[in-house]
């Protein structure tokens, strides 16, 4: 790179040879960031926490068609730093106010060889930082087809690290904890997987969180992934870098194709000295574009009920031919009237349309779902009415077995349908591997396709919950129709046809899959041993676990997810009645991963706090300080926790509920079984 003098700029800038190496601050001095020209001239920087390093010497670039590799044998030409401190209030989300204060660094760079320019990006957070790639309007850039991203990320050590592999088609995945030296998909139990497509040993899906010799942890991920394939991390020979690799398209022979001018999604790196640290960052969100809609009177956090699970557990099924078809009207009015009766706002019905016949397993899914036409025995309208004279929303289902492209040839009147009847939630999904071959739900036409979605949604003032969807990158900020999506191992695999989420399973998950975005993992299972449908099956949670699970695992639209049925004469049920969806905010109380998670949040608007404890297949008693409560105010604590002789193996549905008068600062002892947790309601007196 060319030696350049820079005067009088807000950071420190050297130049010595012909190296630059300039030191970069967040706000208050947390997070340090170096950006240099390495021995080898290749543009690179490292990054401190508190005075401690985080990432070595990592070397930046992309690999770009017709333009060669962008990283080395760049020309610093300027740089441009800005400081920003501003608040912004989510339309529904954990918390009720985001504080968004970072400064940001542009280096503007120039390859004289072509007079290639390019711009690296740099914002940093006191918790994290986030950099992209920015190609500005040039001559001679216009269609770019990228090859690769190389972005290293140099671990300080061995970490250890909760990961799952990198398929390109699902992140359906149980976490393993492992060193970063011990990485490999080959140690993904065959029983477990996800059915798809591992395609690289060495490599993960992000977040990848990990924990560092001294105490750190650290989350790498994305945000604003927006017509760009997803990032997955490759494990270096060396076993301590990381670097970025997209996931392809196959078909076409890149990982991407983009008009210039263009940027990259963000490249995140978020720390801190506690897990929930990590949690409580806003960092992804944060880095997302604000809200673009209009008006949202239509969208509303809430809780929703549906004909979903007797389809897992096989009393009844999606497809009509069955002789055992699940959503008819019938029982769709039912679900309206339990709903109605314990203020939930929406039922789901699945099933209800044409094409389960030939969905998963069938190789030629195209041109098979219509999203029009329902069944016979399921009359839309007369549902949707029914609902509408009960104050109860359907919220309509489109599987399309991922097959896209019938589903943009049908967008147009599935969603003018929507509109006629007044519904305004879809959950989708796409299970299966992608239809064309060597396209995949990860890459960057489908990222495309599920935008399109999610505006066309947004459009007809409809909200979306995505399942076997691109992970969340924060993009509810800019579109926050965006309710919940899956994207990871949900509750449908504690069927009895599903090997079951051990309990560590969402002691990880708050720390890894969470740190993207909302989960729509559909809580709330009540009828825990599942002996009468499988010999022997059972979910491997207490009932006081699944209550925790509607405050641990955050979406603003949450599922009971049981048959109704199975919630009469439930006296725990009343807490999934109380429990919000919306929340002004929330802390970790307390947590380790894979070990226990402790969160409570603050109801929306209002003043009680909701907590929800849980652990993994180690029974725990924990004494936590009451010190989220606020001055001032007595609370009555209903407390639901797991019975004496609860567990998770032989007695899931033992529990007891209890009340405590408490306050700001007194301390309570949560008692959890194997596999049990707690669920609080502070009710402000
Ligand atoms: C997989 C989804 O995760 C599940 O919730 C849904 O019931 C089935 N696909 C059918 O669409
Ligand atoms: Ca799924």
């Amino acid at each position: 790179m060319k030696k350049l003098a820079f005067l009088l700029l807000p950071f420190v800038l050297f130049s010595c040879s012909d190296h630059f190496s300039t030191s970069l601050k967040s706000p208050k001095g947390a997070v340090q960031v170096k950006v240099f020209e390495n021995t080898d001239g290749h543009l690179a920087y490292s990054m401190n926490f508190k005075g401690q390093p985080v990432l070595l010497e990592s070397t930046l670039g992309m690999e770009l068609r017709d333009h060669g590799f962008v990283g080395t044998d760049l020309k610093l030409v300027g740089v441009d730093s800005t400081g920003s401190k501003k608040t912004w209030r989510p339309l529904w989300g954990e918390d009720g106010v985001i504080i968004d204060d970072f400064r940001s660094y542009v280096f503007h760079f120039q390859r004289p060889a072509d007079q290639l320019l390019v711009d690296v990006h740099f914002k940093l957070y006191e918790e994290g930082i986030g950099f992209r790639y920015e190609f500005p309007q040039q001559e001679g850039l216009s269609e770019v087809i990228i090859d690769d991203e190389r972005s290293e990320f140099q671990l300080t050590g061995d970490h250890q690290t909760w990961w799952i592999p990198a398929d390109y088609d699902s992140y359906e995945y149980l976490y393993q904890s492992h060193k970063i030296s011990e990485i490999d998909s080959s140690l993904v139990d065959g029983s477990l997987l996800a059915a798809t497509t591992i395609m690289e040993k060495h490599a993960v899906n992000t977040p990848l969180t990990m924990k560092s010799e001294d105490g750190l942890y650290i989350s790498i991920h994305e945000a604003n992934l927006t017509d760009y394939a997803g990032m997955t991390l490759r494990i270096e020979e060396d076993k301590r870098t990381l670097t970025s690799s997209l996931v392809p398209s196959k078909l076409n022979g890149w990982k991407a194709k983009v008009q210039a001018p263009f940027h990259t999604p963000w490249r995140t790196i978020q720390v801190g000295e506690k897990a929930g640290d990590l949690v409580e960052s806003k960092l992804i969100v944060n880095l997302n574009e604000p809200n673009q809609l209009e008006n949202t009177d239509w969208i509303k956090p809430g809780k929703y009920i549906g004909i979903w699970w007797e389809m897992h557990l096989q009393t009844s099924a999606w497809d009509y031919a069955s002789g055992k078809h699940g959503a008819t009207t019938a029982k769709a009015k039912k679900y309206i009237d339990f709903a109605a009766r314990n203020g939930f706002d929406g039922v789901l019905v699945e099933g209800w349309n044409t094409g389960w016949e030939r969905w998963i397993g069938f190789p030629d899914r195209e041109g098979v779902f219509d999203f029009v036409t329902p069944y016979p025995d399921y009359d839309i309208r007369e549902v949707v009415a029914y609902g509408k004279q009960k104050g109860v929303e359907i919220i309509m289902h489109h599987e399309t077995s991922a097959a896209p492209r019938t589903y943009e040839q049908q967008l147009d009147t599935a969603y003018a349908l929507m509109k006629d009847l007044g519904i305004h939630a879809v959950k989708t999904g796409y299970v299966g591997p992608i239809i064309p071959e060597g396209e995949y739900h990860h890459g960057q036409w489908m990222v495309n396709h599920y935008r399109k979605v999610l505006k066309k949604a947004a459009e007809s003032e409809v909200m979306v919950f995505a399942h076997e969807p691109i992970k969340a990158t924060g993009i509810r900020r800019t579109y926050p129709n965006m309710m919940a999506r899956e994207g990871l191992r949900g509750s449908e695999f504690n069927s009895p046809w599903g090997y079951g989420n051990p309990p560590e399973h969402l002691t990880i998950v708050p720390f890894t899959r969470m740190l993207g975005g909302p989960i729509d993992y559909t809580p709330g299972i009540f009828k825990l041993d599942m002996n009468e449908y499988k010999e022997g099956a059972y979910v491997p949670t207490t009932l006081a676990y699944q209550l925790a699970e509607y405050v641990v695992v955050y979406s603003p639209v949450q599922m009971a997810s049981d048959l109704i049925e199975h919630y009469e004469g439930q006296a725990a049920f009343q807490f999934i009645k109380d429990v919000p969806t919306d929340w002004d905010g929330s802390v970790v109380v307390d947590g380790e991963i894979g070990e226990y998670i402790v969160m409570a949040r603050l109801e929306k608007g209002g003043h009680d706090w909701y907590l929800g404890g849980l652990t993994n297949e180690n029974a725990r008693e924990l004494t936590i300080e009451l010190d989220f409560l606020q001055a001032g105010v007595t609370y009555e604590a209903q407390i639901y926790q797991d019975a004496a002789d609860a567990d998770f193996e032989t007695n899931q549905a033992a529990y007891e509920i209890t009340q405590k008068t408490v306050k700001l600062g007194d301390e309570l002892t949560l008692k959890m079984a194997r596999g049990g947790g707690v669920a609080i309601r502070f009710k402000a007196l």
